[in-house]
């Protein structure tokens, strides 16, 4: 018999609801007794902040941990920190947030769009060769959806060309690579506290490095050019306030001490669902085994193929699994280059050159994965039972049955 599905009144496959935050009283009275304290701000950049980094950093493994207002901004002081100039080259990904590759405009210089890999939508190591001119200074590698980049790969290239390569593991709190935390593996890497991350204080940032000298130019940057040992009314760079609040960082320490137990769960999990779908002809998971060893999950993704659905479009079928109760989304729509920041060219005061061309950018991988094949899952679902991973995989086979009866 077919199932009436949901999006048609039918009954919901999965009834109950996937909280984020998730947060309990320890919480609420650490936020509490910054309050009572009246020491709210943070103009030197210690108290509860400086806590909160120094455990960000033995959590990653790294020498240092900034803190920073949000993880564009993290990226944006990693960039400049490595001495970026007007024009340079900055490779990065096309199926990624926007801050990716605004922050290189910002910083002056040019993103690059390098293809991601068919099997797991990360910066494809083996076509960035090919991209790197005379003026290519870094790589942007965008751990996505929590997936580590394969990083040896990646650090021969660019040792091989003297380019730096700066991590954006803003999906990545936790889940690590051969062994070796995300954002602790290049030479710097960048995280997002803000509301959707897996770890969150609503908004947030933190860039973590072992290089001294990047290290004490983004500390500069984040503190008004101010430097270590200087004076209040002395700044050396053009540096901006970007510093988080006492209430950030006393909450993120709060939040810091589940991090690794939920990152377990969420890494379990995903490999749980991995297997369920992988039997289901028309879907199928990122594939694994490239060097991950914790994969944090902000995102489950899989692929999806329409034409084991009754050629059902894949905004459609992802209408159909939200409503039976899977929270999921289409992903991205188009790949980066086809904002309008890119085809209008609307740099606005950044200087970047005027050969630079994005109306005939074209990474194929990217826009099948746009177009066609990426659904997304959101992250606080993997902190569900293996049942709920269970009910996931029943609602596609329902909607699988459904489209094709009809
Ligand atoms: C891959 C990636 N990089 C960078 C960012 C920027 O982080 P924020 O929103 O904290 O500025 C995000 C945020 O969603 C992201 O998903």
């Amino acid at each position: 018999m077919r199932e009436e599905l949901a999006i048609n009144g039918g009954p919901k496959t999965v009834e109950r609801d996937f909280e984020w935050p998730l947060y309990d009283e320890t919480d609420v009275n650490c936020v509490a007794e910054i309050v009572r304290s009246g020491k709210w701000g943070n103009p030197d950049c210690g108290g509860e902040v400086a806590q909160f980094e120094k455990e960000f950093a033995e959590f990653c493994g790294t020498k240092y941990a900034l803190s920073c207002v949000n993880g564009s901004v993290a990226l944006r002081l990693a960039l400049i920190a490595c001495g970026v100039k007007p024009g340079d080259e900055v490779i990065v990904p096309p199926y990624t947030f926007i801050a990716t590759a605004s922050i290189v405009i910002e910083a002056n210089c040019v993103p690059v769009f390098v293809d991601i890999d068919p099997r797991t939508y990360n910066l494809d190591a083996s076509k960035i060769e090919a991209a790197i001119t005379s003026r290519t200074k870094a790589i942007i590698p965008v751990h996505f959806a929590g997936q580590a980049c394969e990083m040896d790969e990646i650090l021969a290239v660019a040792a091989k060309n003297g380019l730096r390569v700066i991590e954006d593991a803003c999906h990545g709190h936790g889940a690590a690579y051969k062994g070796k935390k995300l954002g602790s593996i290049g030479d710097a890497g960048c995280f997002s506290f803000q509301s959707s991350k897996n770890l969150t204080s609503g908004e947030g940032g933190m860039v973590v490095t072992n290089d001294d000298a990047l290290f004490q130019m983004m500390n500069s940057l984040r503190n008004v050019g101010r430097v270590e040992g200087g004076a209040w009314y002395e700044h050396h760079h053009a540096g901006c306030n970007y510093r988080i609040t006492q209430f950030q960082a006393v909450l993120l320490s709060n939040q810091l001490k589940r991090l690794e137990e939920q990152t377990l769960k969420r890494h379990e999990n995903g490999t749980y669902l991995n297997e369920l779908l992988e039997a289901i002809e028309g879907i199928t998971p990122l594939t694994r085994g490239l060097g991950e060893t914790i994969h944090s999950y902000h995102i489950y993704i899989f692929k999806y193929d329409r034409s084991k659905f009754n050629g059902v479009s894949k905004v459609d079928f992802s209408k159909m699994l939200a409503a039976e109760g899977v929270p999921c989304f289409m992903g991205y729509p188009q790949p980066l280059y086809k904002q309008p920041l890119f085809q209008n060219r609307n740099f606005m005061c950044y200087a970047i050159p005027e050969t630079v061309d994005y109306t005939n950018v074209c990474c194929p991988v990217t826009e099948k994965a746009c177009d066609e094949e990426a659904v997304w899952i959101f992250q606080n679902t993997m902190l569900g039972t293996k049942q709920d991973m269970e009910l996931f995989a029943s609602a596609i086979v329902k909607i699988q049955k459904s489209v094709n009866q009809s």
